[in-house]
């Protein structure tokens, strides 16, 4: 039987942060989500999470997660601290308890698994990740004896510079035998720097501990400031464009470029510097996105250019051309060969199949036909202050620069609106609609007052 403790009540003080550290993003998804995704395949018996510092804010950011368990550790008085709280929960507990940290996001699930298994077959009071780091600051040593069981854990406040060169440091992921560890978590002092239980204590009580060295030592990179926030998200970035790269995506940057987990990408995708693509975007075969583009939540059928542009929980067609300098807002929806062009705002609307908007347009809330020309300078008035209306364009109808169409307003099909016109009134097919008042001339007007040579 297996259970599993994930400490997420420190304070995250090196954060410097308002957001509890745990819920802090690296490449869009939570370090928390990060470390209980690692434990899909595991199916243990029970996930209990420890809180305490934040706990409400990380209770709702995890509420879609109905099976896991929450512990309440207040105040926190470190890390074995925050497992002597599980001492009631699991007291009937029989199995092995595997402890993780919160902050430790990279974890692979293989790992996890070959620490458990090891622990298994050693049958040891506990098994401890360990990993031999270039730069151990910060990270607890380990020591271990000559048949290699481990005698102590001294954390990085606590050694002597001597201990400081022990490069073997503590992962902070341990698989325990629950009935020894908890036979010693009551045992725990706090006569060392930070004055706190450590957790790494009950290593030195225990009879039986052995250590796993993780082959990849990224995988246990903590997170306690900034700083290693910054070196994950560069991690999980290489990582995710390498793996696309090998699927076939052409990055002219890549080092310039973000891309989130849940990107999908057709064949022939070429992604130009500067572009970041979050959430869950769908790019079709032979698509080229960027320079200096933004998608978030796209989904872009094939043969699609976007060109310095933005576009967010929306949708282009086949063989469309976006940018530069478009915004696709939320529920924008752009059929196939369209184009959208300099400074244009869409935001849901459905621009029909072959319909161009090509400079310094706001289409908002509106339904365009096919190949309706839109001038530039079209704006939809959708908000009459109180309330959003909508504006329906047949196909190939045709508005002239600076036309202002107030909605609710319907133009049939074929219909032509003159330039500078504001429109409050619907137009049948066909028409041409024209709201301005008539160019008067006056002539020789200039020469009035001046001198002429
Ligand atoms: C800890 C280990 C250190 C190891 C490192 C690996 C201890 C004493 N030290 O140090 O040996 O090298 O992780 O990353 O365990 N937490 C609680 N309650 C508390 C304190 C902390 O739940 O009272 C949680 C934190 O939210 C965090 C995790 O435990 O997720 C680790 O705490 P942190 O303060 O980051 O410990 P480190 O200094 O990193
Ligand atoms: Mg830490």
């Amino acid at each position: 039987m297996l259970a599993v403790a994930i400490l997420a009540a420190g304070k995250g003080t090196r954060m410097k942060s308002s957001l509890p550290k745990v819920l802090q993003p690296l490449a869009g998804i939570s370090l928390i989500e990060r470390v209980l995704k690692t434990l899909n395949d595991l199916a243990p018996e029970k996930t209990l999470l420890v809180v305490g510092h934040q706990a409400e804010q990380i209770k709702e950011h995890l509420n879609h997660l109905q099976t896991l368990e929450y512990v309440t550790q207040e105040p926190q008085l470190g890390t074995g601290h925050a497992l002597q709280k599980l001492l009631p929960v699991l007291k009937d507990f029989q199995g092995d308890l595997l402890v993780l940290n919160g902050d430790v996001p990279l974890l692979s699930p293989s790992t996890i698994q070959h620490l458990v298994s090891k622990h298994r077959s050693n049958n040891a009071d506990v098994t401890l990740l360990t990993a031999r780091l270039s730069d151990p600051t910060g990270y607890g040593r380990v020591f271990t004896n000559n048949a290699g069981q481990i005698k102590e854990i001294i954390e990085h406040k606590d050694c002597n510079p001597e201990q400081k060169n022990n490069n073997l440091t503590n992962s902070g992921i341990y698989c325990f035998n629950w009935h020894r560890l908890s036979e010693v978590l009551p045992k725990l002092e706090s006569n060392n720097n930070q004055g706190e239980l450590y957790l790494t204590d009950t290593v030195a009580m225990l009879s039986s501990a052995v250590q796993v060295e993780v082959m990849n030592p990224n995988e246990v990179q903590g997170i306690n400031d900034h700083c290693q926030l910054a070196q994950c998200e560069a991690l999980i970035q290489e990582r995710l464009r390498k793996k696309v790269m090998l699927e076939g995506v052409t990055f002219i940057d890549p080092y310039s470029c973000t891309i989130s987990e849940n990107c999908l990408f057709g064949r022939d995708v070429v992604i130009e510097p500067q572009t970041h693509l979050r959430g869950a975007c769908d790019i079709g075969n032979n698509c080229r996105v960027g320079p200096g583009s933004l998608l978030e939540n796209a989904i872009l059928d094939d043969d699609v250019n976007v060109f310095y542009s933005v576009i967010r929980n929306a949708k282009v067609g086949k063989g469309s051309a976006i940018g530069p300098f478009s915004h696709l807002r939320p529920k924008a929806e752009v059929a196939d060969m369209c184009r959208i062009g300099n400074f244009v705002e869409i935001k849901g609307s459905h621009i029909g199949t072959g319909s161009k908007v090509n400079h310094l347009s706001y289409i908002g809330d509106a339904d365009l036909g096919q190949d309706v020309n839109i001038g530039a300078g079209t704006i939809t008035a959708n908000y009459d202050g109180i309330n959003k209306h909508r504006t329906v364009i047949g196909e190939r109808s045709k508005t002239g620069a600076n036309s202002v169409l107030v909605a609710p307003i319907v133009l049939g099909s074929n219909v032509t609106v003159g330039a500078g016109s504001t429109l409050t009134k619907s137009v049948p097919n066909n028409a041409l609609a024209i709201e301005r008042t008539k160019q008067s001339l006056k002539l020789n007007w200039k020469v009035r007052g001046t001198t002429q040579k």
